[in-house]
């Protein structure tokens, strides 16, 4: 792992207020954002609804930092490749829900994204290690998901831990991202664990100053 990368999830920005909040992010070279977290949830695989595809449409024409799509979805072989399509610089599916993860990896990448595979608090990681040989990015969930402003669990460190070892061993080449509960308390040790980049949202939109946030932040993970 390099540089900490800071991907802030407007889950926890003002929606009626989207562009600002965006801009908010979008700044000075080091209290901007790496990576925009954007959180589609379909109130089926989370109990929880937020945004979908004419919203990230939206928001690619706002901004130019890359996004990054969580998509906390039900039959994401049949949607995620939609929001390649569109833009989005990284799309991440759940392994939870794919039917046929490894030729979504495919779907993706032919779309031009970056392929994401999230695996949840109780999911295990070693049994998805052949799959993550076909992905870009592994999303480990620090709380399960559907909800900003959770607990960090402490205990899916182990799991990032692993991905980094084989990533640093030369068998995944993987970008490892952590989602969940991440603020000044929790990223050291989730940075000790080898994550490379670090989603953030009430950590940032609860902040008074977002971009400050993502400084201070980015300034606690690096080594
Ligand atoms: C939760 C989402 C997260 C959420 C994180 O299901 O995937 O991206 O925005 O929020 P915080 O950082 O407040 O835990
Ligand atoms: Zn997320």
């Amino acid at each position: 792992s390099n540089q900490p990368m800071i991907a802030p999830s407007i889950l926890s920005a003002d929606f009626a207020r989207l562009a600002d909040e965006i801009s908010a992010v979008g700044g000075e070279p080091g209290k901007r954002a790496d990576w925009l977290h954007v959180d589609v949830m379909d109130a089926h695989f989370v109990p929880n609804l937020t945004l979908g595809l004419p919203v990230v449409e939206s928001i690619l024409k706002t901004t130019d930092i890359p996004i990054d799509c969580h998509l906390m979805i039900e039959d994401p072989d049949r949607w995620a490749p939609g929001y390649a399509e569109a833009g989005a610089h990284n799309v991440t599916v759940h392994v939870e829900a794919a039917k046929d993860p490894i030729n979504l990896a495919k779907d993706l990448r032919a779309a031009g994204a970056k392929a994401g595979l999230a695996i949840k608090p109780g999911t295990n990681f070693d049994d998805y290690v052949e799959v993550l040989k076909h992905y870009d990015t592994l999303l480990v969930m620090s709380v399960e998901p559907g909800f900003g402003g959770q607990k960090f669990m402490a205990e899916v460190l182990g799991k990032a831990r692993r991905a980094r070892e084989l990533v640093d061993t030369g068998h995944l080449k993987l970008l490892v991202e952590i989602d969940g509960g991440i603020n000044a308390d929790t990223i050291e040790q989730a940075a000790e664990a080898g994550v490379d980049c670090f989603v953030a949202g009430s950590a940032v939109y609860n902040a008074e100053d977002p971009a400050k946030a993502i400084e201070a932040l980015r300034a606690t993970a690096a080594p």
